[in-house]
């Protein structure tokens, strides 16, 4: 299989792939979810955010031109970027320490109160199975800031989730995004993918989801026994998982990493 070729971002036709931003396919939204939240993309327990229960499906109801999806030769759609318009006065002290679920509530607060956005922030970057490891994520780095840029905003912020974390999850954040490769670049290849993009990362943000539920949620959610009170190392998770028996509830706070795409006027 060969490697897409981006052929510039002012151009959204790459070799391999369509870029198409979901106002003008809304027939592909079934076909979007069904990518993030069907095709194992996520380990279980992501998919029971409460905050992304509430307010996920706005994304593809109130900003659809916000939404990007890169088409194969055959139509079908082979990854998926989703960002929100938002407002953030960009100081790094004051991106949200709640980043995602913060992130969130405050894209879709700022549209009920019709207040302008002056830029937009990543929510969710999936690629199809079938296309991982071939570039592609740089692709749909690339296709999500024209799409952001062709609503005149010239910043993407994202809260971005270290993909190899969860290998190290006895490590801090604050620590493991210090990690360096042999070549000077950083050790997680989804936070080297936005850097070598030119992105800058601003500050670990410590609470960037909370999941709470009871504990034979969790069981069925990790396949895991959790017969006594303590942390658990559960795969998929980034940090432990705290669990209280006798309030019968556990608690998963996941940090992510608050990154800045600048990306130019349109
Ligand atoms: C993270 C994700 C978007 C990466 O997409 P991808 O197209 O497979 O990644 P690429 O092929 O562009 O590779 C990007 C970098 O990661 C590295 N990489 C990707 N998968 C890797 C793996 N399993 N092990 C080691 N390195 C890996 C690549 O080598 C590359 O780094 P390099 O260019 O410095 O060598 C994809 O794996 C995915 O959809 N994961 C599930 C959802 C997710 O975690 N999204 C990100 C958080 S929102």
């Amino acid at each position: 299989m060969t490697v897409p070729i981006y052929k510039g971002e002012d151009n959204l036709t790459m070799s391999e792939f369509t870029v198409v931003t979901l106002d003008q396919r809304p027939d592909l939204i079934d076909a979007a979810d069904t990518l993030a939240s069907q095709s194992g993309a996520w380990p279980e327990f992501m998919l029971h955010d409460p905050i992304a229960d509430e307010h996920f499906w706005r994304l593809y109801d109130t900003f659809p031109a916000y939404q990007v999806v890169l088409l194969d030769e055959e139509g079908e759609i082979a990854a998926l970027g989703n960002t929100i318009p938002v407002t953030w006065d960009g100081l790094g002290d004051s991106l949200p320490n709640e980043g995602w679920d913060a992130i969130m509530q405050i894209g879709v607060k700022n549209h009920r109160r019709k207040i302008k956005p002056n830029c937009a922030s990543a929510i969710q970057a999936v690629v199809a199975l079938k296309y991982r490891r071939q570039g592609v994520s740089q692709a749909l780095i690339k296709a999500m800031r024209s799409a952001v840029r062709q609503q005149g905003l010239s910043r993407l912020i994202a809260p971005v989730r270290p993909n190899h974390k969860h290998l190290y999850p006895l490590t801090s954040m604050e620590r493991y995004i210090e990690w360096q490769r042999a070549d000077g670049t950083l050790f997680d290849p989804w936070l080297r993918t936005h850097a070598r993009l030119g992105a800058k990362i601003m500050k670990v943000c410590p609470r960037s989801m909370t999941i709470s539920a009871p504990l034979a949620k969790w069981e069925g959610w990790t396949g895991l026994r959790l017969p006594e009170s303590g942390v658990y190392i559960i795969p998929g998770a980034l940090v432990p998982l705290g669990v209280d028996r006798e309030r019968n509830v556990a608690t998963y706070v996941e940090p992510n990493v608050w990154m800045l795409h600048e990306i130019g006027e349109a």
